[in-house]
């Protein structure tokens, strides 16, 4: 079973679900799959495009709707994906963008090429106003290809960190080598799918796992792909 902390399924919001069909097929995929809870994390980027809110909501009943006439043990928790800039925090405050699950928990991403001190600076800015950064895919970072510096924010700025499943299964021999080496420092905390639809950036999480499971162990692969994240989200109310 696995707890999925980013996922795109919410349609018309980003560039995940499309259309009402669209969502009811990465649903159905990540629960047939496995899936126990799902955090919906479309994108949002303060101070630049507004975030559809009641769309949004909207939307997300529907994705609840569709999981109980199914009759599907699966929780869906709200959430958003943003894109850090300086507005990130005071349009959190104002409720403008959702937290996950209503907790203080976000999902932070940041541009491929975008400086170290930009992630240092973001995990001070929302800390410093009682928001726990969760850092989407650290894989995509070019600066964070250097080890030291993805200890350094997670020891020192106390970092979530997550990598997308697609990166297990698919990630080429330098990501992977990189991967293990993040691994055997003790600095990831999360695997999540980032699904945007179920063909080319599908629900993978269940391949991951097997992957873990025989590249690492089977321990390993639980904590990562379920148990830490759903520690987190046992501080979080289900939408
Ligand atoms: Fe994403």
């Amino acid at each position: 079973m696995f707890v999925d902390m980013h996922h795109h399924f919410v349609y018309g919001i980003d560039d995940g679900a499309q259309t009402i069909e669209d969502m009811q097929q990465m649903l159905d995929l990540a629960y047939t799959s496995g899936a126990e809870r799902i955090v919906a994390t479309p994108h949002a980027t303060p101070g630049r495009h507004v975030f559809q809110m009641e769309r949004y909501l909207d939307h997300f009943e529907k994705a609840k709707v569709w999981c109980a006439e199914r009759e599907y043990d699966l929780k869906l928790y709200k959430g958003c994906e943003i894109f850090y800039t300086e507005d990130a925090a005071r349009l959190l405050d104002e409720g403008l963008i959702p937290t996950i699950g209503g907790s203080r928990y976000v999902l932070v991403e940041f541009s491929p090429d975008a400086p170290y001190a930009r992630l240092k600076q973001a995990a001070r800015a929302l800390g410093s106003v009682g928001y726990q950064p969760i850092f989407a895919h650290i894989e995509r970072y070019d600066c964070l290809r250097k080890t030291a510096y993805v200890e350094e924010i997670y020891r020192d700025y106390q970092v979530i960190t997550q990598v997308n499943a697609s990166t297990i299964v698919r990630g080429g021999f330098f990501t992977w080598q990189w991967l293990r080496k993040v691994i055997r420092l003790g600095c990831l905390d999360l695997i999540s799918s980032d699904a945007h639809n179920v063909s080319t950036r599908r629900f993978c999480m269940d391949q991951c796992y097997e992957r873990l499971k025989r590249s690492f162990d089977m321990e390993l692969a639980q904590r990562l792909c379920r148990n830490n994240a759903m520690t987190i989200l046992d501080e979080c109310e289900p939408g």
